[in-house]
Protein backbone atom coordinates (compact mmCIF):
# COMPACT_ATOMS: atom_id res chain seq x y z
CA UNK A 1 0.00 0.00 0.00
CA UNK A 2 2.86 2.79 0.42
CA UNK A 3 5.09 1.41 -2.23
CA UNK A 4 1.38 3.02 -4.29
CA UNK A 5 0.85 6.00 -2.35
CA UNK A 6 4.58 6.94 -3.18
CA UNK A 7 3.78 6.18 -6.76
CA UNK A 8 1.40 8.33 -6.65
CA UNK A 9 3.02 10.78 -5.39
CA UNK A 10 5.69 10.91 -7.48
CA UNK A 11 3.36 10.50 -10.35
CA UNK A 12 1.44 13.90 -8.75
CA UNK A 13 4.39 15.52 -8.23
CA UNK A 14 5.50 14.91 -11.92
CA UNK A 15 2.46 16.48 -13.18
CA UNK A 16 2.21 19.42 -11.35
CA UNK A 17 5.75 19.99 -12.74
CA UNK A 18 4.96 19.56 -15.95
CA UNK A 19 2.07 21.74 -15.56
CA UNK A 20 4.14 24.45 -14.32
CA UNK A 21 6.61 24.08 -16.68
CA UNK A 22 3.78 24.63 -19.92
CA UNK A 23 2.62 27.53 -18.01
CA UNK A 24 5.75 28.93 -17.69
CA UNK A 25 6.21 28.61 -21.85
CA UNK A 26 2.67 29.77 -22.05
CA UNK A 27 3.78 32.83 -19.97
CA UNK A 28 6.21 33.19 -21.96
CA UNK A 29 4.11 33.16 -25.57
CA UNK A 30 1.36 35.42 -24.27
CA UNK A 31 3.76 38.06 -22.88
CA UNK A 32 5.73 37.91 -26.31
CA UNK A 33 2.12 38.28 -28.17
CA UNK A 34 1.98 41.07 -26.25
CA UNK A 35 4.92 42.72 -27.06
CA UNK A 36 4.56 42.42 -30.72
CA UNK A 37 1.02 43.28 -30.90
CA UNK A 38 2.52 46.84 -28.39
CA UNK A 39 4.63 47.30 -31.02
CA UNK A 40 2.60 46.78 -33.97
CA UNK A 41 0.08 49.46 -32.53
CA UNK A 42 3.32 51.72 -31.67
CA UNK A 43 4.08 51.25 -36.02
CA UNK A 44 0.38 51.67 -36.62
CA UNK A 45 0.24 55.38 -34.73
CA UNK A 46 3.34 56.18 -36.21
CA UNK A 47 2.28 55.72 -39.57
CA UNK A 48 -1.08 57.51 -38.85
CA UNK A 49 1.45 60.65 -37.83
CA UNK A 50 2.11 60.87 -41.42
CA UNK A 51 -1.55 61.85 -42.15
CA UNK A 52 -2.53 58.80 -43.76
CA UNK A 53 -5.77 56.58 -43.03
CA UNK A 54 -3.20 53.21 -42.38
CA UNK A 55 -4.87 49.64 -41.13
CA UNK A 56 -2.46 46.90 -40.76
CA UNK A 57 -3.00 44.47 -42.85
CA UNK A 58 -1.56 40.59 -42.44
CA UNK A 59 -1.85 40.33 -46.43
CA UNK A 60 -0.12 43.58 -47.17
CA UNK A 61 3.00 42.17 -44.68
CA UNK A 62 2.96 38.92 -46.27
CA UNK A 63 3.52 41.12 -49.73
CA UNK A 64 6.05 42.57 -48.42
CA UNK A 65 8.05 40.06 -46.84
CA UNK A 66 7.82 37.53 -49.92
CA UNK A 67 8.67 40.93 -52.80
CA UNK A 68 11.97 40.62 -54.40
CA UNK A 69 14.06 43.27 -54.92
CA UNK A 70 17.19 43.54 -56.97
CA UNK A 71 20.25 44.27 -55.14
CA UNK A 72 23.99 44.08 -56.05
CA UNK A 73 22.36 42.66 -59.18
CA UNK A 74 20.81 39.63 -57.01
CA UNK A 75 17.50 38.87 -55.79
CA UNK A 76 16.45 39.40 -51.97
CA UNK A 77 13.47 39.02 -50.08
CA UNK A 78 12.73 39.74 -46.40
CA UNK A 79 11.98 35.44 -47.00
CA UNK A 80 15.27 34.84 -48.83
CA UNK A 81 16.83 34.07 -45.26
CA UNK A 82 13.49 33.80 -43.02
CA UNK A 83 12.26 31.26 -45.91
CA UNK A 84 8.72 31.57 -47.41
CA UNK A 85 7.18 29.94 -44.32
CA UNK A 86 8.24 31.95 -41.25
CA UNK A 87 7.17 29.23 -38.81
CA UNK A 88 10.27 27.71 -40.24
CA UNK A 89 14.01 27.87 -39.26
CA UNK A 90 15.37 30.51 -41.77
CA UNK A 91 18.98 30.06 -43.69
CA UNK A 92 21.16 33.29 -44.43
CA UNK A 93 21.21 34.12 -47.97
CA UNK A 94 24.92 33.91 -48.28
CA UNK A 95 26.38 32.45 -44.74
CA UNK A 96 24.12 29.48 -44.59
CA UNK A 97 23.78 30.16 -41.17
CA UNK A 98 20.13 28.87 -39.51
CA UNK A 99 18.09 31.85 -37.93
CA UNK A 100 15.52 31.45 -35.89
CA UNK A 101 11.87 31.39 -37.31
CA UNK A 102 10.09 34.65 -37.13
CA UNK A 103 6.54 33.43 -36.86
CA UNK A 104 5.85 34.53 -33.32
CA UNK A 105 3.92 31.54 -33.12
CA UNK A 106 6.87 29.53 -33.78
CA UNK A 107 9.25 30.70 -31.70
CA UNK A 108 8.78 31.98 -28.00
CA UNK A 109 12.16 34.45 -28.47
CA UNK A 110 10.78 35.78 -31.42
CA UNK A 111 9.75 39.58 -31.52
CA UNK A 112 10.10 39.82 -27.71
CA UNK A 113 13.07 42.44 -27.63
CA UNK A 114 11.74 45.44 -28.69
CA UNK A 115 15.53 47.02 -29.11
CA UNK A 116 16.72 43.65 -31.12
CA UNK A 117 13.67 43.91 -33.77
CA UNK A 118 14.24 47.54 -34.18
CA UNK A 119 18.20 46.70 -34.86
CA UNK A 120 17.17 44.48 -37.00
CA UNK A 121 14.24 45.87 -39.10
CA UNK A 122 16.95 48.69 -39.60
CA UNK A 123 19.53 46.35 -40.26
CA UNK A 124 18.01 43.99 -43.26
CA UNK A 125 15.38 47.14 -44.41
CA UNK A 126 18.63 48.88 -45.33
CA UNK A 127 20.54 45.84 -46.94
CA UNK A 128 17.04 45.10 -49.04
CA UNK A 129 15.94 48.93 -49.54
CA UNK A 130 18.79 51.16 -48.87
CA UNK A 131 16.64 52.74 -46.06
CA UNK A 132 14.88 52.06 -43.14
CA UNK A 133 11.08 50.99 -43.55
CA UNK A 134 8.44 52.92 -42.77
CA UNK A 135 6.52 52.41 -40.34
CA UNK A 136 3.26 50.97 -42.35
CA UNK A 137 5.46 48.30 -43.44
CA UNK A 138 6.93 47.70 -39.94
CA UNK A 139 3.65 47.06 -38.51
CA UNK A 140 1.93 44.84 -41.72
CA UNK A 141 5.09 42.96 -41.18
CA UNK A 142 4.72 42.35 -37.55
CA UNK A 143 0.63 42.07 -38.14
CA UNK A 144 1.46 38.96 -40.83
CA UNK A 145 3.77 37.27 -38.98
CA UNK A 146 1.12 37.41 -35.78
CA UNK A 147 -1.06 35.63 -37.91
CA UNK A 148 1.12 32.70 -39.22
CA UNK A 149 0.03 29.32 -36.92
C1 LIG B 1 20.58 38.32 -45.62
C2 LIG B 1 19.67 37.59 -44.76
C3 LIG B 1 18.44 38.31 -44.25
C4 LIG B 1 17.50 39.00 -44.98
C5 LIG B 1 17.45 39.21 -46.50
C6 LIG B 1 16.53 39.49 -44.03
N1 LIG B 1 16.88 39.13 -42.76
FE1 LIG B 1 15.87 39.59 -41.03
N2 LIG B 1 17.18 38.43 -39.94
C7 LIG B 1 18.30 37.82 -40.44
C8 LIG B 1 19.03 37.19 -39.33
C9 LIG B 1 20.36 36.44 -39.45
C10 LIG B 1 18.27 37.46 -38.15
C11 LIG B 1 18.57 37.00 -36.73
C12 LIG B 1 19.48 37.98 -36.05
C13 LIG B 1 19.77 37.58 -34.63
O1 LIG B 1 19.24 36.57 -34.14
O2 LIG B 1 20.51 38.33 -33.99
C14 LIG B 1 17.13 38.25 -38.57
C15 LIG B 1 16.18 38.76 -37.70
C16 LIG B 1 15.20 39.69 -38.06
C17 LIG B 1 14.33 40.37 -37.14
C18 LIG B 1 14.31 40.21 -35.62
C19 LIG B 1 13.26 39.24 -35.21
C20 LIG B 1 13.19 39.07 -33.72
O3 LIG B 1 12.72 38.01 -33.31
O4 LIG B 1 13.60 39.93 -32.95
C21 LIG B 1 13.52 41.20 -37.86
C22 LIG B 1 12.47 42.14 -37.34
C23 LIG B 1 13.90 41.02 -39.25
N3 LIG B 1 14.91 40.11 -39.34
C24 LIG B 1 13.27 41.69 -40.30
C25 LIG B 1 13.59 41.52 -41.64
C26 LIG B 1 12.87 42.18 -42.74
C27 LIG B 1 11.72 43.14 -42.57
C28 LIG B 1 13.47 41.76 -43.89
C29 LIG B 1 13.12 42.16 -45.31
C30 LIG B 1 13.00 43.60 -45.58
C31 LIG B 1 14.56 40.86 -43.50
N4 LIG B 1 14.59 40.73 -42.14
C32 LIG B 1 15.43 40.26 -44.40
C33 LIG B 1 18.69 37.78 -41.77
C34 LIG B 1 18.03 38.37 -42.83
Amino acid sequence: MQKISYTLLALFGFISLSAQASDNISDQFANQFNVARSLAADYEQEAKKKGKHVTLSAEAGRAFYTKKVVVDGKELSCSACHTDNPAKEGKHNETGKPIKPVAISANPEAFSDVKKVEKNFAKHCRELYGKDCSAQDKGNYLTYLLSVK
